[in-house]
C-alpha cells in the first residue's frame, strides 16, 4: 500500500452518519470500495452508529475492502456510554505499521482507559441475550422517533434526507426561506435561538457544522447534531486541503439534495474525483490529504 504507484491517501467515512443519519447501500460500499483499491487509499470508517442501524442492517465496507479498512467504533452510542469514551479501532495485518505508530501517540496522549470502563466494556462485550433485547429495542426507538420527525418535517417543507441509523436529522430549511425572512431569521443560529424560545427545542445550528453563515437559510444550514472536525478561530484563511474537502463535502451534499436521495449513496464518483486529485502535500507527510464524507 504505502509505496505503491500512488501518493498514500485516506479516506473517512462515518455512517450510519452524523448529522445525516443517512448510511451507504451494499452497492454504494461496493464501489466506495473499488476506487479506494484502486488509490490505495486507506479507509478510516467511523462505524460507531453501527449498531443503531434500524434495521440492525449495518455492513462494513470492511468486507469489500479488508486489507485497506480501519474501522473506528466504541462504546459511546449503541451502549448509551456517551462521556465514557472507550473507542475501539480494528485494524488489518497489512496496516500492522500504522497500528504501531498510533499505538506510540496513543500510550504518550492518554495511556489508558480507566478501570471501571474496562469492567464495563468487558460485560458490554461479552454481549448476550440482555443486551441483544435492549439494542433491538433501542433500534426500534430511534427508528420510529425518527420516522416521524422525518415525515414531519417533510410535510413542512424541509429538505431532509431519509435517516436509516444512529440519532439525528439534518434539515434544510432553505425552502422556507421566505417566511423565515420575515422574522428575520436568516441565520441558522437565529433560528435555533427562535426554536429554542419558541419551542424548547434545542438543536445545533448549521454554523456548528461549518456552513457559511453570511448566505441566509441557503444550505442545508442543518439541525442535527454535529461536532466541527476543526476551525480556524479568528477568521483564518483555510488551508487549500480544507477548501478542498469543503468544496467536495458541498458538492456531495448537493447531488443527494438534487437527487432527492439520501446523501451518501451518491458518494463513490465524487471520492474517486477526489482520490484522483489529492496531492502530497508535504513529502515528511505520509498522508497527503484527508477527505471526509459528511
Ligand atoms: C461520528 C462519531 N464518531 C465518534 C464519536 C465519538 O464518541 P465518543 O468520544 O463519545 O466515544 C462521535 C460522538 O459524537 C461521533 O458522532
Amino acid at each position: 500500500m504505502v509505496g505503491g504507484p500512488h501518493p498514500p491517501r485516506i479516506l473517512v467515512l462515518n455512517y450510519p452518519n452524523n448529522p445525516t443519519g443517512s448510511t451507504y447501500t451494499a452497492d454504494g460500499l461496493q464501489a466506495l470500495a473499488a476506487v479506494a483499491r484502486k488509490y490505495d487509499a486507506v479507509v478510516l470508517s467511523d462505524e460507531i452508529y453501527g449498531e443503531l442501524h434500524f434495521e440492525g442492517r449495518h455492513v462494513s465496507i470492511a468486507r469489500y475492502y479488508p486489507e485497506g479498512t480501519i474501522i473506528s467504533s466504541g462504546l459511546s452510542k449503541w451502549c448509551g456510554a456517551g462521556g465514557w469514551r472507550l473507542g475501539t479501532f480494528f485494524f488489518p495485518k497489512q496496516l500492522r505499521w500504522l497500528l504501531e505508530a498510533m499505538g506510540a501517540v496513543a500510550s504518550e496522549t492518554y495511556t489508558s482507559a480507566s478501570a471501571p470502563i474496562q469492567y464495563a466494556a468487558v460485560r458490554a462485550f461479552q454481549g448476550g441475550m440482555d443486551i441483544d433485547r435492549y439494542l433491538v429495542r433501542s433500534r426500534r426507538i430511534l427508528g420510529a422517533l425518527a420516522r416521524e420527525s422525518h415525515r414531519r418535517l417533510t410535510a413542512a417543507g424541509l429538505a431532509v434526507a431519509e435517516p436509516h441509523g444512529a440519532f439525528y436529522l439534518f434539515p434544510d430549511f432553505g425552502p422556507l426561506r421566505e417566511r423565515f425572512a420575515t422574522r428575520d431569521l436568516m441565520r441558522s443560529d437565529r433560528i435555533c435561538n427562535a426554536l429554542l424560545s419558541d419551542t424548547d427545542v434545542a438543536i445545533l445550528p448549521g454554523l456548528a457544522f461549518d456552513r457559511p453563515t453570511d448566505r441566509g437559510v441557503d444550505g442545508p444550514p442543518g439541525a442535527g447534531r454535529f461536532r466541527r472536525r476543526q476551525g480556524p478561530v479568528g477568521g483564518s484563511e483555510p488551508s487549500a486541503g480544507r477548501r478542498h474537502r469543503h468544496r467536495f463535502s458541498g458538492e456531495l451534499l448537493r447531488a443527494g439534495a438534487r437527487g432527492g436521495r439520501p446523501h451518501l449513496r451518491l458518494g463513490h464518483d465524487l471520492v474517486e474525483q477526489s482520490l484522483a486529485t489529492q496531492r502530497a502535500s508535504s513529502p515528511s507527510r505520509r498522508f497527503s490529504s484527508a477527505v471526509r464524507i459528511n
